[in-house]
């Protein structure tokens, strides 16, 4: 066979990374090769379009990586690639023809999946796969990562309860979750939080936040884990003002990046690998401008731009749950 007709499929990670992206990678690798393609690994996201940094894949390329946290090929953010006349997605286009790329998979989110559908204008047939811990993707019951990193935080709550505790005092916990309160509002029920802020609720300080801790106080408790989203913020300023109005001590711990790594748990693994699996069977279908999402416990793909056209939704029915749980 000669080189010009070697089908090449080739998968990147873009955006914030997420636990299962590994799992994602090798999925695509592992099926890919197992269909006859070549693989090949691109390095940090979209950059490495723009900077032909390419990598060839074996079966072995993906070997122990399942168990990582992380991107072996790295994440990024490009600016480049999504310059507003259009040339990086040309440019970006070009390394994919260059290597005679016949399907491109993107692993990330929302921004991640507009770039994919930018290269399918451009005559690149992409495929998108969830890869946020955010779980801010509509189109998808679960995004890879999510699970991991509410697993995280509810790991890093539970240590702060055992000195909340000892000291009758209240912790407010900052999670992740920019724009959507889906890791807050589910750690918040599984740490039997007091109080959780989410983005998509607004509260008031009085009634949803110190009436409520007053309240509990009324009934014995002593001690008082409040989680708050990252959309929400202020969560110094609450712990200080839950500390001025209700007298009990309080302290606030912001979780951040902490979230966002670790060895993936099983059902991150196993979502990112029927997942990746699937990607693949889309690009040899000849199919283009998908994305691949979990509905129920099926896994399905929709067109890129009715996925991002998805209007947000939020469990409110769950939020009214949790206010009764922590009561
Ligand atoms: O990937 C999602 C996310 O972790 C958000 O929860 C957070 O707001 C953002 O990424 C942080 O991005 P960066 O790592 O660029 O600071």
């Amino acid at each position: 066979m000669c080189a010009q007709a070697v089908k090449r499929i080739a998968v990147l990670t873009s955006g914030g990374d997420a636990p299962g992206m590994n799992a994602a990678v090798r999925a695509v690798t592992r099926t890919a090769i197992d269909k006859g393609y070549e693989v090949l690994g691109v390095m940090r996201g979209y950059s490495g379009l723009l900077n032909d940094d390419l990598v060839p894949f074996t079966l072995r390329s993906v070997s122990d990586k399942i168990q990582l946290g992380g991107t072996f090929l790295f994440s990024a953010r490009s600016l480049e690639f999504q310059a507003e006349d259009g040339s990086g997605f040309r440019k970006a286009a070009e390394t994919c023809r260059k290597h005679n790329i016949v399907g491109l998979v993107v692993i990330g989110g929302d921004g991640s999946f507009r770039g994919a559908r930018a290269l399918c204008y451009e005559g690149i047939p992409t495929i998108g796969i969830t890869g946020t811990i955010d779980n801010d993707i509509t189109s998808s019951d679960h995004t890879i990562g999510y699970d991991t990193a509410m697993n995280t935080a509810i790991e890093m709550i539970d240590k702060l309860r055992d000195t909340t505790e000892s000291h009758d005092r209240c912790s407010v916990v900052e999670v992740m979750g920019r724009n959507c309160g889906d890791i807050a509002l589910n750690v918040g029920i599984a740490a039997g939080a007091v109080v959780t802020l989410v983005p998509e609720v607004k509260y008031d300080m009085q009634v949803d936040v110190i009436d409520r801790i007053k309240k509990a106080q009324q009934t014995g408790k002593k001690h008082f884990i409040v989680v708050v989203a990252e959309g929400v913020g202020h969560t110094e300023d609450i712990a200080r003002i839950i500390q001025k109005e209700t007298g009990i001590e309080s302290r606030a711990t912001i979780l951040g990046h902490v979230q966002r790594g670790g060895s993936p748990t099983v059902r991150d693994r196993v979502l990112a690998s029927r997942c990746g699996y699937k990607a693949v069977q889309l690009i040899d279908e000849g199919k283009s401008n998908r994305v691949v999402v979990v509905r129920g416990d099926k896994i399905v793909d929709l067109d890129i731009t009715e996925a991002l056209d998805m209007p947000r939704t939020f469990d409110y029915e769950l939020y009214e749950a949790s206010k009764v749980l922590s009561n």
